[in-house]
């Protein structure tokens, strides 16, 4: 038997190590390995051959299983169901499947539990929801869900963090959904460890997927997500459970956005936007709207571009800001577009659309916190830096999208019609686009098409001179 009475786990990936060192083996991540009470049985096995993790706690529930013949078996009948969110069930992939494990991480106090306690109000009447909390008491849930106008007579409140108790309460209940607010509250009494360590956080995911497998009910999992490693995070569960969604967002601004890291049933591409209002989350149906209100007009350095999330087009808003360098390396700095994507038509502005841009220091931002790594957004990015350097700003009613390749170029891109759509639904009056794009005439109907071979072109019929 081994002596090691503590473990050495990484927060980032969730890898199990003998003994500490400054950087994970396995994710090269530095300072992320933390000690933990290894995980050991404290009562003796209790049933010989199933005393893996979990597995006991399920009772007949994990009836023995036999190879299945792929053609014989069944997949009639409803698999997927509505949420009642029409965001959330699009980030899902179109609604929850029947008997999935949905882990919904996020940083504290961002609107994990407002979600989740909505989407109760917001299922069918006929569902039955099981909501365990191990941080609120069953009078605050009700005072929030009161709040938020949940009125369902089928949703069952449970302020409970041991894991046995939890499936016997799923046991009787039999509901469709359960909601666990949250993993890291959860234990597992015949495990040592203490509740949110790496040991507990897994081993009560896998008697929870066993019971969403064995049993079709529908599981989302709350997870915290924390910098400093002191309770195990969503990443170490991310190979286990069927969908990983974040939800992310400034706590200082309202407006959130989540989005699919993992989804064994759908595409990852799809984000959701939510504004967190005094009655909860409201959906963002035209999230265009809301990420180019305030832009300023006549600006130097901002260009609008239409982006590609999922299956639907977004309009978001760049920004570039570039003045001499008084430093022998030139300060860049890119948020919401990739570091070396942006360093790269830098590169191409200098040399092919002859502006001597490289001894600048340059800043580019995305506004409201969105990363974009659609190529589309190429040429909005090389105006912005454009307007910024000449310190000219653009047509104000114009939006544009192209890649942008390494001798200047502009490329086509997917999906072009559904952007022209958004732009003209927008308002904007014109749009520059690659020579070589091809869309419906109705998609552009009154926008001015301004087709563009190369930078220097796009440059020059964008600044207003
Ligand atoms: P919460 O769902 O408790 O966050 P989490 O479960 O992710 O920790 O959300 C907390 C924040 O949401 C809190 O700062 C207040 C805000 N909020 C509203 O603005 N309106 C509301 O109706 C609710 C319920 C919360
Ligand atoms: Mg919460």
């Amino acid at each position: 038997m081994s002596k090691n009475k503590t473990v050495f786990f990484c927060t980032d990936c969730g890898n199990e190590f003998p003994k500490w060192s400054g950087q994970c083996a396995a994710c090269s991540a530095w300072n992320t390995i933390a000690e933990q009470p290894a995980v050991s049985k404290s009562k003796a096995k209790t049933s010989g051959k199933s005393g893996r993790s979990g597995s006991s706690l399920l009772g007949n529930a994990g009836l023995k299983r036999t190879p299945q013949k792929l053609k014989s078996l069944e997949t009639s009948g409803e698999l997927r169901f509505s949420t009642g969110l029409s965001e959330f069930d699009r980030v899902l992939g179109g609604g929850a499947v029947i008997g999935s494990l949905v882990l919904v991480g996020g940083s504290p106090g961002i609107g994990k539990s407002t979600l989740l306690l909505q989407i109760c109000g917001l299922l069918r009447e006929s569902s039955k929801v099981l909501y365990v909390s191990g941080e609120e008491s069953e009078r605050q849930i009700k005072m929030r869900a009161e709040r938020l106008g949940v009125k369902s007579d089928n949703v069952f409140v449970y302020s409970e963090t041991e894991l046995t108790e939890i499936v016997s309460a799923a046991d009787e209940l039999s509901p469709d959904i359960i909601i666990i607010d949250s993993i890291q509250t959860l234990y597992n009494p015949e495990l040592t460890a203490s509740p949110g360590s790496v040991g507990q956080v897994k081993d009560c995911t896998m008697a929870l997927l066993r019971l969403a497998k064995d049993t079709a009910v529908t599981v989302f999992l709350v997870g915290h997500v924390t910098k400093d490693g002191a309770i195990a995070g969503p990443k170490v569960l991310e190979h286990m459970v069927d969908c990983v969604l974040y939800f992310e967002g400034e706590r200082s601004m309202n407006y959130r956005i989540l989005r699919a890291a993992k989804n064994r049933f759908g595409s990852t591409n799809e984000i959701g936007v939510f504004e967190m209002m005094d009655k909860g989350l409201v959906e963002v149906l035209s999230p265009s709207e809301l990420l180019l209100s305030g832009r300023p007009q006549s600006t130097p350095g901002t260009c609008v571009t239409a982006i590609i999330e999922g299956t639907r087009p977004i309009l978001a808003e760049i920004q570039a800001l570039v003045s001499p360098s008084s430093a022998n390396m030139p300060r860049r700095n890119s948020n919401g577009i990739e570091y070396n994507r942006a360093m790269m038509l830098l590169a191409v502005l200098q040399q092919r659309g002859g502006l001597r841009i490289g001894g600048c220091d340059a800043y580019i931002n995305v506004i409201g916190g969105l990363s974009i790594d659609d190529p589309g957004a190429d040429l909005a990015t090389v105006l912005s830096l454009a307007s910024a350097y000449r310190d000219k700003p653009l047509r104000s009613d114009i939006a544009v999208f192209g890649e942008v390749g390494l001798s200047g170029e502009i490329r086509q891109v997917s999906q072009i019609s559904p952007r022209l759509s958004e732009i003209s639904r927008m308002g904007f009056n014109a749009c520059i686009l690659p020579n070589s794009a091809k869309y419906t005439n109705d998609s552009a109907n009154n926008l001015e098409i301004i087709r563009v071979k190369n930078i220097s072109e796009a440059i020059r019929v964008a600044i207003v001179e």
